[in-house]
């Protein structure tokens, strides 16, 4: 693995793009501090300029270095959370520009755990900006498999690192305004979090970020969310080739059917992997059984939601 995550900081450093496993989903990367690099990274994803991107880093003392104000507040999560699933905004000092912020006066800042990722970064020494690897608005991918899918030649090399362990976004705490908000639910959950901090709820002011629009995260196939006892009905209501990811098998028949796991820490694991089957099954119609109502479910539902919002 070493020469091959060498010739990936090469890379980075010549100004070109690398995807690599994290524990959430796969990144893209590019030199966060090239212009030019990170100019190709958003055309690559196909993704608007103002739109800011996650700024990775091996350590809390290098990420912490492109923050102008490091609140009590930051520090303890970092300590608590870092290296892991999660994604601090701050604001920014000179060395965050423009192109990975969208403009704004604030960063995305997060230390990835996964080891091929620590070690590239490691090795690269500095700031490597990488959203998801997959085209903008697409699933996010969890394998190397679906980088090369989405991505092919577009991409100088993709580092193999396994299936994420997390499987979906890392949460994302703004604390650039004074006070916390969760922008995005994640593996570490809202209750994880308010052990250390109070959070605020986001108000219709907080930045643009991408998973913040209403559809995201989708399939090509449209995708509808049904409660469990509503799940035959409407599957014989379509009379067509229907797709189902659900906890159970269901009782009509349906061209294609995914078994679900019951606990959301293993379903966030497979999700954009089944939902990415699902997807290629051929079908009209993709419908996924609502799961619990629950807090612990909540990072999952605001990915299905997102999924199976009106285009
Ligand atoms: O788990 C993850 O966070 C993955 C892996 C690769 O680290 N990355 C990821 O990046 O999900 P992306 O670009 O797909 O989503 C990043 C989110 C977006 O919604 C982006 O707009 C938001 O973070 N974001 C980044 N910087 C921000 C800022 N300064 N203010 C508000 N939102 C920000
Ligand atoms: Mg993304």
């Amino acid at each position: 693995m070493k020469p091959e995550i060498r010739r990936a900081a090469e890379i980075l450093r010549a100004g070109g793009l690398v995807a690599f496993p994290t524990e959430t989903v796969y990144g893209l990367g590019a030199d966060a501090s090239n212009a030019k690099a990170v100019a190709r990274l958003y055309a690559t994803k196909g993704r608007p300029a103002d739109h800011p991107v996650i700024v990775h880093f091996e350590s809390a003392e290098r990420a912490f270095t492109w923050a102008n104000q490091v609140p009590q507040t930051a520090r303890k999560l970092a300590d608590r959370f870092w290296p892991g699933p999660l994604t601090l905004i701050l604001k920014r000092s000179k060395l965050a520009k423009d192109f990975v912020t969208g403009g704004q006066d604030s960063v995305g800042l997060r230390v990835p755990s996964h080891p091929v990722a620590h070690e590239l970064l490691e090795m690269f020494q500095g700031g490597i900006a990488a959203p998801s690897a997959n085209r903008f608005g697409l699933v996010s991918p969890t394998t190397a498999a679906h980088v090369r899918a989405d991505l092919g030649d577009d991409v100088d090399l993709v580092l193999e690192g396994g299936p994420s362990e997390v499987g979906i976004e890392s949460t994302i705490v703004d604390l650039s305004t004074g006070s916390a908000v969760l922008l995005r639910p994640g593996a570490i959950s809202r209750e994880d979090l308010e052990q250390l901090l109070n959070l605020k709820e986001a108000g219709l002011s907080s930045p643009r970020h991408s998973g913040g629009l209403e559809r995201h995260y989708a399939p090509r196939t449209p995708a509808r969310l049904v409660a469990k006892h509503d799940l035959d009905k409407e599957i014989e209501k379509l009379k067509q080739r229907v797709a189902v990811l659900a906890f159970s098998r269901p009782d009509e028949r349906v061209d294609y059917w995914l078994r679900m796991p019951r606990k959301p820490g293993a379903y966030a694991q497979k999700l954009y992997a089944a939902l990415r089957e699902l997807d290629t099954a051929g079908c009209k119609q993709i419908l996924v059984e609502t799961p619990p109502d629950t807090a612990d479910w909540a990072a999952v539902r605001d990915r299905l939601q997102k999924a199976c919002a009106a285009r």
